[in-house]
């Protein structure tokens, strides 16, 4: 049995297509559904429908053989055992400072509000700047327009949601989209029939670009 970690949303919505192409198709359609364990068309496949920053988690530790993340999310997931073989280049993001435009420098410690803790940590530590890093858990636009925060670290897509609350992006972090990930021991245990899989899903994004 394979398994495979995604989660609803835009993650779902862009990679059953590719799936699709693997000759993967759920049995049925996810997003109605309340179940979390989805049959497809292939016995031996199934999918798990997780929160989009668990997925690392079920894969880490085996409970899903495979799964689709956010480069983001994998920045900010602070596990070891996993492999990355394959950038999908859906889901396609920046993450980004943003502030309130035209915010004079903050007097004392900049205050960034963000769920990316592990990454702002890093983030300003390279750059050797002290900061308070207040955790979100979203909304983080939020944060500057009521004085919770200076800043804050949030993906960035059209830039329509930073536009409608009177923030603008700053520093560009990293560019994002989501990956393949695979488990370590099934990358071992089942090598030929996930390298397949791989390789299906590699030609499938080849083709889209
Ligand atoms: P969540 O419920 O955790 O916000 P999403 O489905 O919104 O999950 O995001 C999943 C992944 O898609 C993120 O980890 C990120 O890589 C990417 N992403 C998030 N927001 C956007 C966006 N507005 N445009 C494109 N990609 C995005
Ligand atoms: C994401 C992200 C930003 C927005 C950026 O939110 O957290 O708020 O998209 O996209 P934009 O630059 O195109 O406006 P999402 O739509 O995933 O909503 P969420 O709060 O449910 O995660
Ligand atoms: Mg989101």
């Amino acid at each position: 049995m394979l398994t495979i970690a995604l989660s609803k949303g835009r993650i779902l919505d862009d990679t059953l297509p590719l799936l699709a192409e693997a000759g993967i198709v759920p049995t049925e359609n996810p997003d109605k559904s309340r179940k979390l364990i989805i049959p497809t068309t292939q016995e031996d496949v199934r999918l798990l429908i997780v929160r989009a920053t668990d997925v690392p988690t079920y894969v880490e530790n085996g409970a899903a053989d495979l799964g689709v993340a956010g480069k983001d999310v994998l920045m900010e997931f602070d596990g070891r055992g996993l492999y990355e073989p394959l950038d999908l280049r859906i889901a396609n993001c920046r993450l980004m400072t943003a502030g309130k435009v035209g915010a004079p420098q903050p007097k004392g410690r900049l205050r960034v509000a963000t769920k990316f803790v592990n990454v702002a940590k890093r983030y300003y530590a390279e750059q050797g700047r002290q900061v308070d890093i207040i955790k979100l858990y979203g909304s983080m636009e939020l944060a500057p327009l009521v004085g919770l925060a200076d800043k804050i670290i949030d993906v960035v897509d059209t830039g329509n949601t930073l536009r409608a609350n009177g923030l603008e992006p700053q520093e560009l972090i990293a560019t994002i989209s989501s990956r393949l990930i695979v488990n370590k021991a099934s990358m071992k245990m089942q090598h030929a029939r996930i390298q397949t899989l791989i390789d299906s899903l590699g030609a499938a994004v080849e083709s889209r670009h």
